[in-house]
């Protein structure tokens, strides 16, 4: 087999498995799970409608380009979510359907680097595993770039030396960030464009949070619209990653796309052909009513912002957590050690959480996830503030 297989690193939720293996959690309090990024909103019925209805395409292979129609829907959609210039998104060379980012950006990293000449690929850290994943089994080597409160949660990219980006093939930025919420503004999206313009590498920006964010007048900025600002209409270099995962909660049906500069979608859509991972006829029937209606996202979003506003308080004085710009997470730091924290959680309170070092790497400036905790407000209102009330619970023990 692969040996580049050996050097995967395990998967957050199966050291998450190892390390409450055993423990017995109280019988009379419900589990609230608060590990998973798995967004637990009603997802839309048209949606569902869509998915049924388009049953009669079972018989049919798809192909990697997708349907027209989808195409149109997600470019019409990054047009009035980011302000871009109508028609500058070209739906036939520059998007591409994918089966959920996860997919896409695993997938993208195996076309788009060079897997004999020594490349690196860059990702904040911590950060979404796949990134990691994807650049070792591309033959290349994972370079982290550590997120922390110094920074803002944001890599800083003036702290890499020309040498390392002259070998980098990608850089990976995830704005809203996972786990840290953390966004980028343009002109920290245009310093990274003239990087990559100067070192003739690729950005791969993460959006999926992109519909997630606290403050109804600060949607976050995207890449593509760092482009627009600056005329930069082919969108070189830069390609987006967009998932109906978060935005609709409608992670089980695995649907997002690719956009960005149509040389690099045109050799990806090539390697996907190959790849064999083309979106099936009826999830992508299902993904256009998704893409073109934004009451849904409203509502779900208006609910997140609920629950940040109803947990916050309640953490006060028992976790240091900041109350992030977007995405659905705190990055939370604990007054014990993390993993036990999070053990003694669901021994005593049946609430699970996610220790920050499952999603970091130590670096030699050290672990970024070491003193964390990940908390997911995916679960309902309610349940969202019983879990804060049983936090703050332990750590009165504490
Ligand atoms: C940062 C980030 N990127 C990508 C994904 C994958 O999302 P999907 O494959 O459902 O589109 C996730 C899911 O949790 C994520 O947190």
């Amino acid at each position: 087999m692969n040996p580049l297989l050996e050097r995967l690193h395990r998967y957050p939720f199966e050291r998450l498995a190892d390390l409450l293996a055993g423990v017995r959690p109280p019988a009379d309090r419900y589990h609230i799970p608060m590990s998973i990024g798995e967004p637990k909103h009603q997802p839309p019925a048209f949606v569902g409608q869509a998915l049924t209805s388009a049953l009669d395409t079972l018989g049919t292979y798809p192909v990697a380009a997708g349907l027209a129609e989808l195409r149109e829907a997600m470019g019409d959609w990054l047009t009035r979510r980011f302000g871009l210039t109508a028609g500058s998104v070209d739906p036939d060379s520059m998007i591409l359907p994918v089966n959920g980012t996860r997919e896409g950006l695993f997938s993208f990293v195996q076309a788009a680097v060079d897997s004999t000449a020594g490349r690196l690929v860059m990702m904040p850290n911590p950060f979404y595993q796949i990134y990691e994943g994807a650049a070792i089994l591309a033959g290349a080597e994972p370079c982290y770039l550590n997120t922390t409160a110094e920074n803002d949660f944001l890599p800083d990219l003036d702290a890499v030396g020309d040498a390392e980006w002259q070998r980098c093939a990608v850089l990976f930025l995830c704005s809203p960030g996972n786990p840290t919420g953390a966004v980028m503004d343009e002109a920290y999206l245009r310093r990274a464009i003239e990087l990559a313009d100067r070192h003739d590498f690729i950005i791969a920006s993460d959006e999926c949070y992109a519909d997630i964010y606290l403050d109804e007048d600060r949607p976050p900025t995207g890449l593509l619209q760092a482009c627009h600002a600056v005329g930069r209409e082919d969108y070189r270099r830069c390609v987006v990653f967009h998932s109906l995962s978060k935005r609709s909660s409608v992670p089980g049906l695995r649907s997002g796309f690719v956009a960005g500069d149509a040389a690099i979608i045109g050799s990806y859509r090539l390697y996907r052909t190959y790849h064999g991972c083309a979106v099936p006829l009826a999830t992508q029937r299902a993904s256009i009513p998704a893409w073109q209606d934004e009451a849904h996202v409203g509502t779900s979003r208006r609910l997140f912002q609920q629950k940040f506003d109803a947990v916050m308080p309640l953490l006060e004085g028992a976790l240091d957590a900041h109350r992030p710009p977007a995405a659905f997470y705190l990055w939370a730091r604990t007054p014990v050690e993390p993993e036990t924290f999070t053990r003694r959680l669901f021994a005593e309170q049946h609430v699970t959480v996610l220790p920050g070092s499952y999603l970091s790497r130590v670096t030699r400036d050290g672990d970024p996830g070491a003193d964390r905790i990940r908390i997911s407000l995916v679960a309902s209102v309610d349940e969202c503030v019983a879990a804060a009330q049983r936090i703050r619970e332990l750590c009165a023990t504490l």
